[in-house]
């Protein structure tokens, strides 16, 4: 599978009062197209960052300070303005947590539909009314063409972040990321949401990234995961190698936190203390102070290193489990 997005080394930081503030740290990793990658961390690991990166989306005080973004071949990182605001929404898109980001309470949603339309090109009404109806009938909002008259305030929370989704399907966009975009809605609409977003993009081979804090949320949309902690992608693999065998110590300890996940009969545990201050990382391996596997050689930072389609940041991997 080619590679749609190739992310190499890219470190994002931001220049604080408190010091440099290191939210996005050597972070590489490949989406293929049509493929769901999810990226999953504890709040304040860098994922949200990453993907405003990504878009290049992130303003003073923060700042690309190296790596590449190639997408679809081109090199996105020291591209202009007018270059990536071109392409976003168009060839990527991004779904945020909280659809207000995206919506303008003010119009309603036919309005904001078809300028994001036209943001990209010149498209006959009747043309760009049909694309509209299309986009939300593929995010399952019924009676689509009455509902292109309705302000945002006048659809429910779910609703809401279904346009938000719909707004990104537009103009068919080969990458879209979520940021979390179900985290706010109840347990039961999330659910249905990312099976329709699982097989839209199937449908339409749109590749996507998965956001969110939830590792349960994410491995069940995902064919992939990249976990993140304190800016740094520590393991990365296939959903179902990872959750049955995390190499990491630190997946490991997600996993056992969480009831949906734990291993049967076994107490859930959380992981002692807290991800450090981004301002101020510990030297070597960022998880040392929290890991019960912390030797001496932590101390000096570990790199991604690979075992088949397997990727960890850990001297002192867990061993491999064999399903039974
Ligand atoms: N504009 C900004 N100025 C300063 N620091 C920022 C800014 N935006 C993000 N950060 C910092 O970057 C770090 C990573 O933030 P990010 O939003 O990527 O986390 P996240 O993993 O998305 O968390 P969450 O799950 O809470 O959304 C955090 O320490 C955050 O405080
Ligand atoms: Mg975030």
């Amino acid at each position: 599978m080619s590679a749609l997005l190739e992310v190499r080394g890219l470190t994002t930081h931001f220049d604080t009062r408190g010091g440099v503030l290191k939210a996005v740290e050597d972070v590489s990793f490949e989406v293929g197209e049509g493929e769901i990658v999810g990226l999953v961390g504890e709040s304040g690991s860098g994922k949200s960052v990453t993907g405003f990166s990504i878009l290049g989306l992130v303003d003073a005080p923060g700042r690309i300070v190296s790596g590449s973004v190639r997408f679809a071949g081109r090199e996105l990182v020291g591209l202009g303005h007018g270059a990536l605001r071109s392409m976003r929404g168009r060839e990527m898109a991004m779904v945020f947590q909280d659809p207000s980001a995206t919506l303008n309470p003010v119009l309603t949603v036919g309005q904001q539909m078809r300028l994001a339309i036209a943001a990209h090109e010149r498209v006959g009404e009747a043309a760009a009314t049909a694309r509209c109806v299309e986009a939300l009938t593929i995010v399952g909002i019924p009676d689509a063409a009455r509902r292109l008259e309705n302000y945002p305030h006048q659809f429910s929370g779910g609703m809401r972040q279904r346009v938000a989704i719909a707004i990104a399907l537009l103009n068919r966009p080969k990458l879209i990321i979520c940021d979390e975009p179900t985290t706010a809605l109840d347990v039961s609409i999330q659910a249905q949401i990312l099976t329709e977003m699982k097989s839209l993009a199937a449908r339409l081979g749109t590749a996507m990234i998965w956001i969110s804090h939830d590792l349960a949320t994410v491995s069940s949309v995902a064919s992939r995961l990249l976990v993140m902690y304190a800016g740094r992608i520590i393991e990365a693999g296939p959903v179902a190698s990872v959750l049955r065998s995390p190499r990491h110590p630190y997946t490991r300890g997600l996993l056992n936190s969480l009831p949906s996940m734990a291993r049967p009969g076994q107490d859930l545990v959380q992981i002692p203390g807290s991800m450090p201050s981004l301002a101020n990382l510990p030297e070597g391996c960022s998880f040392r102070p929290r890991c019960p596997k912390a030797q001496e050689d932590c101390k000096v930072m570990p790199a991604l290193t690979g075992d088949g389609a397997r990727a960890f940041r850990c001297r002192h991997p867990l061993d491999r489990e064999v399903a039974a």
